[in-house]
Formats: C-alpha cells, sequence, structure tokens
C-alpha cells in the first residue's frame, strides 16, 4: 500500500475540514463541547436536553445563572463538588447525585460551563463567560452536594424576574 505523503496529508485534513465545518453548529468552545461529551453528555444527553428521571436539563438555570455573582458561584459550586437533594426543573422532580468534578483544571471546568451556557443554552444577554479565577475561588469553600443544593435557592432567589 502507497503511503500518502504530507501533501496527501494536508489534502485530506483540508477535506475533512470543509465536510465538516457546519458553520452554526460549530461551538464557541470547542474544548467545553469534548469535556461534555467525554463527562457529562452520558447523563445531561449532548443537547443538555437531561435524562427523564436521572439528570436535569442543564439548559434551563444554567444560562441564567450566569449573569449573576451567585449564579456564577453556583455553577462553580456544582460542578467542584457535586449537587444531591430534590430539584424542579420545568415541572419535573430530579433527586439523583450530580458527581463532583474537582479533579477537572479551573480552565477545563469553566470551558464546559461556557459550552453548556453558550452553545447548548439561550445564554441571556448580560451572561457573562465564566473563568478560572471563579472556579478557583470556589475551591477555597469545599462544601458537600447537600449544601451546593441549598445555595441553589440562594442563586435562584437572585436572579432578575
Ligand atoms: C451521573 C450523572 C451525571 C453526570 C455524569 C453529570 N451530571 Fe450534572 N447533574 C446530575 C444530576 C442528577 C443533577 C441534579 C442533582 C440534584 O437533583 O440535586 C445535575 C445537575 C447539574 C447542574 C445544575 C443544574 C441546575 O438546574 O441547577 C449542572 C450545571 C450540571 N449538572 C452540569 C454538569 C456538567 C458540566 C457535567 C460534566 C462535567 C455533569 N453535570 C455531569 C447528574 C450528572
Amino acid at each position: 500500500m502507497r503511503r500518502s505523503g504530507p501533501l496527501g496529508l494536508l489534502l485530506l485534513a483540508s477535506l475533512a475540514c470543509s465536510t465538516v465545518a457546519f458553520a452554526d453548529d460549530e461551538p464557541r468552545y470547542p474544548d467545553g463541547a469534548a469535556t461534555f461529551k467525554a463527562s457529562c453528555a452520558v447523563c445531561h444527553r449532548p443537547t443538555g436536553a437531561g435524562t427523564p428521571g436521572l439528570a436535569p436539563p442543564v439548559i434551563v438555570y444554567p444560562p441564567r445563572f450566569a449573569s449573576t455573582a451567585e449564579g456564577r458561584r453556583q455553577l462553580a459550586m456544582t460542578v467542584l463538588y457535586g449537587m444531591y437533594g430534590d430539584i424542579v426543573v420545568d415541572e419535573r422532580h430530579y433527586n439523583f447525585k450530580m458527581p463532583e468534578f474537582a479533579q477537572l483544571e479551573d480552565a477545563v471546568l469553566a470551558a464546559v460551563l461556557n459550552h453548556v451556557i453558550f452553545d447548548l443554552g439561550h445564554a441571556p444577554a448580560d451572561a457573562k463567560p465564566m473563568d478560572a479565577a471563579t472556579i478557583a475561588a470556589e475551591r477555597g469553600n469545599a462544601m458537600d452536594g447537600a449544601a451546593v443544593r441549598a445555595h441553589r435557592n440562594v442563586a435562584i432567589e437572585a436572579l432578575p424576574q
């Protein structure tokens, strides 16, 4: 079999790119998209729509949380420490355990949340991208998933009506 040289590889690569480039579906946060696919989609589905009875949609509250300081803290806490306890999203109850992802780096967690907020969800105009510093700040406030669940009420109260 004849091996294709660098030029052949280049041609192949550009062909692959041109067929894969569907402008509107291109994620703004490709690294976040890759993490979401690898670590989150099994429960939250690739679209973020969730799995009834198991995991809530992440496209309802998280994009809204991104527009307030308490909401942004809530997002950081949820991925760092996980969450458990009953929550209601779109009139459905969820009460299963969100695992913790503190083993991932701050920038990786910020990117996966930005994918959720801006690529999967319809972020409100004043939503601010998550950054590594916001994640890092919550690493100093270790808590369990029940406390994260309790803070979620604070974050919801702080949402603009
Ligand atoms: C094993 C299944 C599972 C995996 C994997 C998982 N989650 Fe979750 N997630 C949950 C569950 C269950 C909840 C709700 C917990 C509760 O009821 O208190 C949740 C809640 C959330 C929330 C809060 C939603 C809200 O309305 O407050 C966010 C944000 C979130 N997950 C993001 C992620 C991200 C990002 C990842 C990947 C890094 C991920 N999840 C991986 C099960 C999962």
